[in-house]
């Protein structure tokens, strides 16, 4: 069995930091998303991973390597456009040849990993399984609509008035007879090769479809809410461990992980809390569900279940809630009259002032 690794798209609910970085390799509790996939792919035995890259190729390349430090054997493999994930079953036809193989969204999370629904999969005999999960908001996912006998009836990309609240996950099984169903469809209309419809058509042409149920967590991390909740889900579970320095003056409680060469100086932590290697907190407060990537300084301010990423700096603002904040990023309390907010602020960021 191999893998196919959906690493490209535009991650366009992360901007701006989808911009200029794969949305894919936005950490969650100091890990990039990504990682976390890889790592469920090796524990389930798949050791042939393809991964199809896009506009931020470089950085997946950077981050992932040939594979060697997940123990797998990584071919990329280049999307010209991201032309939907049907697409790139077509694109990876030569890497996949006649291997059954689980197709991987880069950016879905789920916390039990994959390996159940892999040895399912073995022990069958189907040309495609699906993971669904009961969801809120039904209509930004792949819907299913399951028969009496829990047979798929219906499967709709997207649709505005979902039949069921059952998401498809982004973590699929495929025998080879995808390959003939990837040629077979036509683009959607966002102008997408969908892979549901892909799976549709297997159904229609009298395939064996199966779909299985997530049990544990899962979650798509495009956006903002979600991959607040994912990193939460990952605190709650981390080993805590103190490698770093905190004075006398400070006070940690919970789950709290402070890296090689992080300085923890008269403030409070209260885990669960990652804070990355070399990074100062400095009198100030951090609160639960809080992941501090490197180099980051953190002065006179509060924050809580927020992420942020490498290089960033925060001087004097109270309380920070439920952000994401990018690299090399600068967020300072001034004292100037007039008593205004100045901000210099990315493409399609969003800000939410109290005052
Ligand atoms: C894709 C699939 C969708 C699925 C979702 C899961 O959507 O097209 O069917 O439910 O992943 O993450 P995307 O998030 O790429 O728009």
């Amino acid at each position: 069995m191999k893998a196919l690794v959906l690493a490209g798209g535009k991650g366009t609910r992360l901007r701006p930091l989808t911009h200029t970085s794969a949305k894919q390799l936005v950490p969650v509790a100091n890990k990039p998303v990504l990682y976390y996939g890889l790592e469920a792919i090796r524990n389930a035995g798949i050791t042939r991973v393809g991964v199809i890259i896009g506009d931020t190729g470089h950085e997946v390349r950077d981050a992932v390597g040939d594979g060697s430090m997940f123990g797998l054997d990584v071919t990329y493999i280049p999307q010209e456009a991201p032309l939907g994930l049907a697409h790139c079953v077509l694109i990876a036809r030569d890497f996949l040849e006649d291997d059954p193989f689980v197709m991987y969204l880069g950016d879905n999370f789920l916390i039990d990993g994959i390996t159940d629904l892999v040895d399912a999969f073995d022990a069958a005999d189907h040309d495609a399984q699906i993971l669904l999960t009961k969801v809120a908001e039904p209509q930004f996912y792949g819907v299913a609509e399951l028969g009496p006998d829990g047979q798929i009836v219906r499967l709709e990309e997207k649709p505005e008035h979902p039949r069921s609240d059952l998401a498809i996950v982004g973590v699929y099984t495929f025998s080879p007879a995808i390959h003939e169903a990837v040629q077979a469809i036509k683009p959607s209309a966002r102008g997408e090769l969908e892979i549901t419809d892909a799976i549709k058509w297997l159904i229609d042409t009298g395939h064996r479809v199966h779909s299985h149920f997530v049990n544990g967590y899962w979650r798509d991390t495009g956006r903002l809410q979600d991959l607040l909740e994912c990193n939460r889900i990952v605190l709650e579970r981390i080993e805590p461990g103190v490698m770093g320095t905190v004075d006398r003056l400070s006070q940690t409680t919970g789950r709290v992980v402070i890296e090689q060469g992080a300085v923890v100086e008269n403030s409070i932590v209260h885990g669960p809390v990652v804070i990355g290697p070399d990074t100062k907190i400095i009198s100030s407060y951090v609160g639960p569900f809080t992941s501090i990537g490197p180099n980051c300084m953190l002065q006179d301010s509060e924050i809580e279940n927020s992420i942020i990423l490498d290089g960033s700096s925060i001087h004097g603002v109270s309380r920070i809630a439920r952000s994401l904040i990018g690299r090399n990023v600068e967020v300072n309390r001034t004292s100037r009259l007039p008593n205004t907010h100045q901000l210099m602020v990315g493409d399609h960021s969003k800000i939410q002032v109290s005052s």
